[in-house]
């Protein structure tokens, strides 16, 4: 019998169906897996379901060669796994595209609300017990409604961002390698500007790029201080996409109005300087954290694995 090993509990719905089928492991701790133990995982398995946290790189690959077929990743980005090297090892690597973009876009409009009325800091203020009543200029925020959102990285994600926007009367810019055709613009109400152009006239940033070699600090100092002082910078995408050490000294300078994050440089940890500011607000990487859609995300990396273990090509490969 074939041997699935999952490198983090997920929810049931893929595992039942993957252990009608096959010798499921699933890791048995509450933490990840060290190098050495995905190293004898990926040797003793012939499929791993994996999570963007895990570092699948050549040594782990390597020592899958003769007998893992798949690698599963259970996340759209998959910047964590070396799939070149698997490629060429012959092992398939397959990730969850579709099914998480409405509930990422969902959370970058929950920060992008929740920074701009200061929803965050204004909870904390009424727990702490210190409302005294209507003030009429007590927590004071910036309108979203009409105004005007740049999105950097207009895939999937980006455009369903996009589309909310309509509902907020915003002026849509967007910044991406290829423009999209031009009836999604037009449904869309969105324009094709330069990354510069972008930063410079929007009230809102939105981050919707993979993280690449080529999108690696996109967001670096120089582009940092290209954005309007009154804007504020929204990332789901992956933290290293901004230079996270730039962007904590704008924040502290006021030199951005403010920045909601989910992703950071080098999860687990934060610049440290973050916590203390009230200009941000910190999620702990739930873009696609829903029930729904991780159980849809469950569910696809199970049936990528059933198709691979029997012999078919499976439908999410990243190469293709
Ligand atoms: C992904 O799937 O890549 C997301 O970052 C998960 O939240």
């Amino acid at each position: 019998m074939a041997k699935v090993f999952v490198t983090y509990k997920i929810p049931d719905m893929g595992l039942n169906l993957l252990k009608e089928k096959f010798e499921v492991i699933i890791n048995p701790y509450d933490r990840l897996l060290t190098k050495d133990e995905l190293i004898k995982a990926a040797s003793n398995f012939d499929a791993l379901i994996t999570m963007l946290a895990d570092t699948i790189d050549k040594d782990v690959l390597e020592s899958g060669k003769d007998r893992l077929k798949i690698v599963a990743n259970y996340a759209v980005g998959y910047n964590n796994i070396d799939f070149e090297k698997a490629k060429e090892l012959g092992i398939y690597v397959t990730n969850t595209p579709g099914v998480l973009t409405e509930t990422t876009a969902d959370l970058a409009w929950a920060l992008m609300l929740a920074i701009s009325r200061r929803i965050v800091e204004s909870d904390a203020f009424t727990r702490s017990g210190k409302f005294e009543g209507w003030k009429p200029e007590l927590f004071l925020g910036n309108d979203v409604y009409g105004k005007i959102l740049g999105i950097i990285g207009f895939g999937n994600i980006g455009q369903a961002v996009a589309r909310r926007a309509i509902g907020f009367n915003m002026k849509v810019y967007y910044y991406q390698r290829h423009k999209v055709a031009p009836e999604i613009e037009k449904s869309l109400h969105a324009t094709y500007l330069s990354l510069e152009e972008v930063l410079t006239k929007s009230d809102f940033i939105s981050l919707h790029v993979p993280l690449t070699k080529e999108t690696y600090h996109l967001i670096d100092n120089k582009r940092l201080s290209l954005i309007k002082k009154t804007a504020y910078l929204i990332n789901t995408a992956r933290g290293p996409v901004i230079d996270e050490k730039a962007l904590c000294q704008k924040l502290k300078n006021n030199e951005i109005a403010g920045a909601a994050l989910d992703v950071y440089e080098n999860e687990p940890i934060i610049c440290e300087d973050l916590f203390k500011l009230n200009n941000v607000i910190l999620t702990p990487h739930i873009g696609s954290a829903s029930y729904e859609t991780r159980s849809k995300m469950s569910l696809m990396v199970a049936k990528d694995v059933i198709q691979s273990l029997n012999g078919e090509k499976p439908d999410h490969l990243v190469w293709e």
